[in-house]
């Protein structure tokens, strides 16, 4: 499979890894939410770069790592973007900011089909390994585009009261298995040793 040009792919995640510093958005309540959560899936990343990285075969460190993307990066996360914010940005925000939504929409799903393929060749690191790194980079990529973009181009059009309302929302919307999920990235991250 040649679909990827392995060595671009691994300078792109190293890069992105060195960028990625964001700091909380203090005053913003439903935005920081999206933030901490990011945090926790940077962190899933970081552990799948690694393995990859070191040519680890562990079909359910894989399996693992494809249901936390799914489950929380996916399920939980984007659907909060999706079904809560974006939805209030496309009613409230001006062109500029919603072209910033269109690109972020199509990374969601670029990223559930690389999931996928993470999925079906969780049994092989070799077949897996092209599609791990580009589902690292541009998920990598696409944290910083919401952290360093996004967010600072809608707090105009997102008032305080809104973002209370949109905290309020994003917490009902979390399901009971939201802190399972990131116990075990912490478990995970003890048992491949990346912090
Ligand atoms: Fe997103
Ligand atoms: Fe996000």
């Amino acid at each position: 499979m040649n679909e990827f040009d392995d060595l671009d792919l691994l300078e792109d995640v190293e890069n992105l890894e060195a960028q990625v510093q964001t700091e909380g958005h203090e005053g913003y309540p439903a935005t920081t939410i999206l933030v901490d959560e990011h945090r926790v899936i940077k962190r899933a990343v970081d552990i799948l770069v690694n393995a990859v990285k070191n040519e680890i075969q562990d079909e359910k460190l894989y399996s693992d790592l494809a249901r936390f993307f799914s489950e929380y990066a996916d399920a939980i996360h984007h659907g909060k973007e999706e079904r809560i914010l974006f939805r209030y940005l496309k009613d409230h925000a001006p062109e500029h900011v919603l072209e910033i939504v269109k690109e972020l929409e199509n990374d969601h799903v670029r990223g559930r089909e690389l999931v996928g393929k993470i999925r079906e060749n969780a049994s092989d690191v070799d077949s897996l390994r092209n599609y791990a790194l580009a589902y690292a980079s541009m998920l990598r990529d696409h944290i910083l585009k919401e952290d360093e973009g996004l967010f600072s181009a809608m707090h105009p059009y997102l008032p305080e009261e809104e973002e209370e309302k949109m905290m309020e929302e994003f917490r009902k919307a979390d399901p009971p298995t939201k802190k399972e999920l990131e116990v075990l990235v912490e478990e995970l991250e003890r048992v491949t040793h990346v912090e």
